[in-house]
């Protein structure tokens, strides 16, 4: 695997471990000086992202060419193949010279001038697919700023910090009765604002890993319809009163044995059986044992595979006084094309 500039030392966290079995799930990032800085001019004179979003990625595409060719491989391979790593933490990427304080509302900043942040997001995202909204989530909007809310703080969604965030993928609620096909492939994440205490610690564990501790009995009933899956909290909250809207069963594991593919609700996961929801159990103690944790600083984003593995994010202190961590994520599919029959007539990125 390509492994360019690698970097180490990354702070362990109470569930990580630097190297061994794992280094292989976990790719590292850092971006040269002079090419920061190419970056920072192409991104300072883009317009409003959100004004003609189709426009911005394709000027977004433009100025990420500029990455050294090791560096565009290295993400391109990310997205492209089964066998490459699930996460990868790119560092040293261009920040907005002026930011605004951190919006409290789960909205976008009405303050922001700048669109460096935005630009690297739609940039990266670029590199791995098509970004894409569900009205559900952040009402549709194409990029979603994550920050702690009033009110969600104790919530297994992103507008908690009181409470630790459940290992889990990023589903969407669909009439099929499945919430893991019309989800997106990937999750980019770019870092605004740190949390001021540093005790955000976003965590990712792969597949790959998580299959190679548990043992044979229990990988099998993680193997096995067993598990219905409750729909995001956005979604539960606005359609069905905070009722659980539960998917048809499904395994937590499925596919090929040497490239697995995972997945988790994080608003409740409902066990057809006693010894299913053991496993479940072992299944979230597990990702503990082998979870890479990233405390994410401004200038770093998050590539985050959504198939390969599961994320989790730990406590943290929110004070809603505009310093607040502040994050910006896209959805990435790599095609839009699977997904049509959920289009909007009005966006043809935005679903239900
Ligand atoms: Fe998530």
């Amino acid at each position: 695997m390509v492994t360019a500039f690698p970097v180490h030392g990354e702070p362990l966290g109470p569930y990580g471990r630097p190297e061994g079995p794992g280094a292989a799930t976990r790719l590292d990032l850092v971006l040269p000086d002079a090419v920061r800085d190419t970056l920072h001019a192409g991104l300072s004179r883009l317009p409003d992202p959100s004004e003609d979003i189709d426009r911005a990625t394709a000027r977004c595409h433009q100025v990420f060419a500029a990455l050294p060719t090791e560096l565009l491989q290295a993400v391109m391979d990310f997205g492209r193949h089964i066998d490459t790593a699930g996460v990868a933490l790119v560092r040293n990427l261009p920040v907005d010279a002026v930011l605004p304080p951190t919006p409290d509302d789960g909205g976008p900043s009405r303050a922001k001038r700048g669109f460096v942040s935005e630009g690297v997001l739609l940039g990266l995202t670029g590199l791995l697919g098509e970004p894409l909204g569900v009205l559900t989530e952040k009402d549709g909007r194409l990029i979603h700023d994550i920050v702690p809310v009033a009110g969600g703080e104790r919530t297994q969604t992103n507008q908690s910090s009181a409470v630790f965030l459940n290992f889990h993928s990023d589903i969407t609620y669909d009439p099929t009765g499945r919430y893991d096909v019309a989800n997106p492939d990937f999750l980019v994440l770019n870092c605004l604002r740190g949390d001021p205490l540093g005790v955000a610690v976003t965590y990712y564990a792969d597949a790959r890993d998580i299959c190679g501790r548990l043992p044979d009995d229990e990988l099998r009933l993680l193997r096995s319809p067993l598990f219905r899956l409750n729909a995001p909290g956005s979604y539960t909250r606005g359609a069905a009163g905070g009722a659980e809207v539960l998917s048809d069963p499904v395994p937590i594991i499925s596919g090929a044995e040497e490239f697995p593919e995972i997945t988790v609700s994080a608003n409740g996961v409902r066990a057809l059986s006693e010894a299913a929801a053991a496993a479940f159990e072992r299944l979230q103690e597990t990702c503990r044992e082998v979870a890479h944790p990233v405390r994410l600083e401004p200038g770093q984003a998050l590539l985050v595979n959504n198939r390969k593995g599961v994320h989790a994010r730990s406590r943290f202190g929110a004070r809603h006084d505009g310093r607040d961590r502040w994050l910006q994520r896209t959805y990435v599919r790599r095609s839009l094309w699977d997904i049509r029959y959920r289009v909007t007539p009005q966006n043809r990125r935005v679903h239900f």
